[in-house]
């Protein structure tokens, strides 16, 4: 059978009903009108994105009434997306989604604004990018939160990335807090890595509550076929966070080694053991891509044609009933936050400080301030090197950045230009401004300044000349997000990764009809 959308215009039509939030007690989420624990039942909704580009789940209104009725019928109460515009129009969506009984949790990122592993930084191009999201779907009542970041660090060279995702972290929280926001988590979604994923889990949950992630996604695929809560580790895990702090799921499952799959870990993962511990999961994905993950398969903008995986995920998730805990009986025992991990051979993120607040405002200040800045003319990739060359006639400390030595500049988390004409800047003062200070063979140019008034000045003066002092006076305005511009370098690889048995940051085309593909799986058209 195809599943067809009938009218879309008496979907969208109909009147919405108001949808309980889910709010957070201790270590598990809750709806807020009643005394019911909420255990997410979710789908990863997102099509694999083409390098760069990617397509909007929420921002196709006909998808969407073509696969809400069909995630509903599997039992969904939340869907993960990873990547949306938000200058789109997400209301159609969200109103079928809220219709249906669905939450949402969006990751902040997209494939090409997302903390990069390999040279991370925690910048206001990105804050922008955070901020906007959450600004766009701030509005509607079935958002439970968000996701900092997804699989970023992978491995203990990379772990120094996670101080710049709990950095991002802390400023949306305080972002959604400025900006009178209704209450909304922001988690973090982990790679399942032996070698970090404790010291992963204990980090991000450690330090300060107002640093910490709100919630915990753990992409999980160790539950291969016919396995079992020994043989897949789950018992472990279960174990492991049986005190943590924060409410914790799967944000990503369903391992596909054995296929089709039977998705037995659903029985297990809303059973009693685990219920106490885990706030349920998201079974990854609804669409079937050349990743061989899918619960149904694309026939046209109208219709899907359900795999096999969609029957048996279907079976089990249909008793997926876990009693839980009565918010108002409940009183969180496990208040207390981790232990951080200490730098060293097995960790590489200090856990205090953490990266400097991305303060746009801050930055265009010191910007305006200065006497020489990056020429217009200099293209983006020249960058690179004008920083050496001017970093080796200068100290760069003011925007250098060291997560294993927690050694932050002031102006580290500004964009590159910025950056740039404050290591030019520097160096033209300390040459008493003469003009073949600030020429770099027409890499620099003069400007006129303007002086830092107010907060601004107050911070600038924090920061030292050098740029090595903490600012610690906060941005009194909120920031506005669409007040940033400047050259954003985009980084990739997290934001859409698929987990890691397939390649990071790689995005492929998905061959949704492929007849080798669908005969492999043994696709049912029911
Ligand atoms: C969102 O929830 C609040 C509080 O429950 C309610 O007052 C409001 O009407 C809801 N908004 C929408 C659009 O459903
Ligand atoms: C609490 O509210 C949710 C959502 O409105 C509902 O599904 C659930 O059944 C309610 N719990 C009880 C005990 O009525
Ligand atoms: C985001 O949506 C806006 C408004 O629909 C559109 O103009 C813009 O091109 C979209 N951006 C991307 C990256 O898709
Ligand atoms: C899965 O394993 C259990 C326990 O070993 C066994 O009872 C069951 O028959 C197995 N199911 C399949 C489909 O192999
Ligand atoms: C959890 O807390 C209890 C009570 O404080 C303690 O006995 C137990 O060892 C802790 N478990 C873990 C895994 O830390
Ligand atoms: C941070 O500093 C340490 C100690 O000086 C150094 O070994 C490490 O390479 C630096 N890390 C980065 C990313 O520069």
């Amino acid at each position: 059978m195809k599943f067809s959308l009938v009218t879309l215009a008496t979907l969208v039509g109909t009147a919405v009903a108001d949808l309980d939030p889910i709010v957070i007690k201790g270590s598990k989420f809750f709806y807020s009108s009643n005394n019911t624990q909420f255990y997410l039942r979710g789908v990863a909704y997102q099509q694999t994105a083409d390098g760069n580009s990617y397509t909007d789940p929420l921002a196709d209104a006909t998808a969407c009434a073509r696969d809400v009725p069909i995630m509903k019928e599997l039992r969904t109460n939340v869907i993960r997306t990873y990547a949306i515009n938000a200058s789109a129009d997400h209301s159609a969506c969200m109103k079928l989604l809220s219709e249906a009984g669905i939450y949402l949790i969006s990751d902040l990122s997209d494939p090409s604004q997302s903390i990069d592993r390999s040279d991370p930084t925690w910048e206001t191009s990105l804050y922008a990018r955070y901020t906007s999201v959450i600004d766009e779907l701030s509005q509607y009542n079935n958002t439970i939160g968000f996701f900092a970041g997804n699989e970023v660090s992978n491995t203990v060279a990379t772990s120094d990335a996670s101080a710049f995702v709990k950095a991002a972290v802390r400023d949306m929280k305080k972002y959604i807090k400025q900006k009178g926001y209704r209450s909304m988590g922001v988690g973090y979604a982990t790679a399942d890595v032996s070698t970090i994923r404790e010291n992963m889990a204990d980090y991000f949950d450690c330090e300060s509550s107002d640093e910490s992630i709100d919630f915990w996604g753990y992409n999980i695929y160790s539950w291969c076929g016919n396995s079992s809560y020994t043989d897949s580790g789950y018992n472990t895990r279960t174990e492991e966070f049986r005190n943590y702090s924060v409410p914790v799921f799967f944000a990503e499952y369903g391992c596909n080694d054995v296929t089709p799959r039977q998705f037995t870990e659903v029985t297990a993962l809303y059973g009693d053991t685990m219920a106490q511990v885990w706030s349920g999961g998201i079974v990854y994905m609804y669409f079937q891509e050349t990743n061989n993950y899918g619960l149904v398969s694309v026939v046209d903008s109208t219709s899907v044609s359900t795999m096999a995986d969609f029957k048996s995920y279907s079976m089990h998730i249909a008793t997926a009933d876990p009693t839980g805990t009565n918010k108002a009986s409940y009183t969180p025992t496990n208040t207390a936050l981790q232990s951080c991990p200490t730098v060293g051979s097995d960790w590489s993120a200090k856990a205090s400080p953490l990266p400097p607040s991305a303060d746009v405002d801050l930055c265009e200040c010191m910007y305006d301030a200065a006497g020489c800045v990056v020429a217009g003319s200099l293209a983006t990739s020249k960058y690179t090197n004008l920083f050496s060359t001017v970093c080796g006639y200068t100290d760069c400390g003011g925007v250098d950045r060291n997560a294993t030595t927690g050694v932050y500049g002031a102006y580290s988390m500004c964009t590159p230009e910025q950056q740039l004409a404050f290591a030019l800047n520097k160096y033209y003062v300390e040459q008493g401004r003469s003009a073949s200070a600030c020429s770099f063979a027409g890499s620099a140019t003069t400007k006129a300044t303007t002086s830092a008034t107010g907060t601004c000045s107050a911070q600038m003066k924090e920061a030292g000349t050098a740029g090595t002092g903490t600012v610690t006076t906060e941005a009194t305005a909120t920031a506005d997000s669409s007040s940033s511009s400047g050259t954003s370098t985009s980084s990739s690889g997290g934001a859409m990764s698929i987990h890691s048995s397939v390649t990071f940051g790689s995005f492929q085309i998905g061959a949704y009809l492929a007849p080798a593909l669908l005969a492999g799986v043994g696709m049912i058209a029911l």
